[in-house]
């Protein structure tokens, strides 16, 4: 269990101080920036910082599970998603800083909480933690799919990175559905979309 401790406390300080580093080609490396206004880039940029902090808390979630995770193969899966939401991480912190902006100054608070909750999810069994990762997954899709809608029409490149965040994510939700995940009860996914709406609507702004 020391073991484990350690190597997640590595896990969070690299999480949050080091730049992310992506395997795969970032989804927009071919794009051409597009011409936008100061208040456009501004919007975009706030709405990435978004994105970023629910990949810290996807990242950190995560690494609460597996902490906590009985079953190999739960462990296992588990750590395939979060490498997966390392390369969101470098997307997203790119994009940022190409939109003249920066990630969240509360990252560590979101990290601190949703690794809390992560370990309790883990700590209820894996059909649980399955079903946890699943309504995570189920639900920074419908979220990314919202961000769509919001960002600039012309922002290719925004616009790339989330198309392809939604479809790893879509892709995370069946893995953990496919390995036996749980249906939550309803309160359990009203409260953790009533934690989602607190985090984005501060991760805007700061
Ligand atoms: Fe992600
Ligand atoms: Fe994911």
């Amino acid at each position: 269990m020391l073991d484990r401790l350690i190597i997640e406390f590595d896990k969070s300080l690299r999480t949050m101080m080091a730049e992310a580093h992506s395997v795969r080609p970032h989804p927009d490396g071919t794009l051409q920036e597009a011409r936008m206004t100061d208040a456009e880039k501004k919007h975009a940029a706030a709405l990435m910082r978004i994105n970023h902090s629910g990949e810290v808390c996807a990242q950190a979630l995560y690494n609460g599970q597996s902490l906590t995770a009985r079953n190999k193969e739960t462990v296992a899966a588990l750590q395939q998603a979060a490498q997966e939401e390392t390369e969101h991480l470098a997307w997203c912190e790119k994009r940022i800083k190409e939109l003249g902006s920066r990630t969240s100054v509360l990252n560590p608070v979101f990290y601190g909480g949703s690794l809390v909750l992560g370990a309790i999810a883990g700590a209820l069994g894996d059909r649980w933690n399955l079903g946890f990762l699943a309504e995570t997954e189920r639900q920074v899709g419908q979220h990314l799919e919202s961000h769509l809608e919001k960002l600039p029409q012309h922002d290719a490149k925004s616009r790339a990175i989330i198309e392809q965040m939604r479809v790893d994510e879509a892709h995370h939700a069946e893995t953990a559905i496919q390995q036996g995940a749980a249906e939550l009860p309803r309160p359990v996914k009203a409260a953790m979309q009533a934690a989602s709406r607190t985090m984005t609507s501060t991760a805007y702004y700061l």
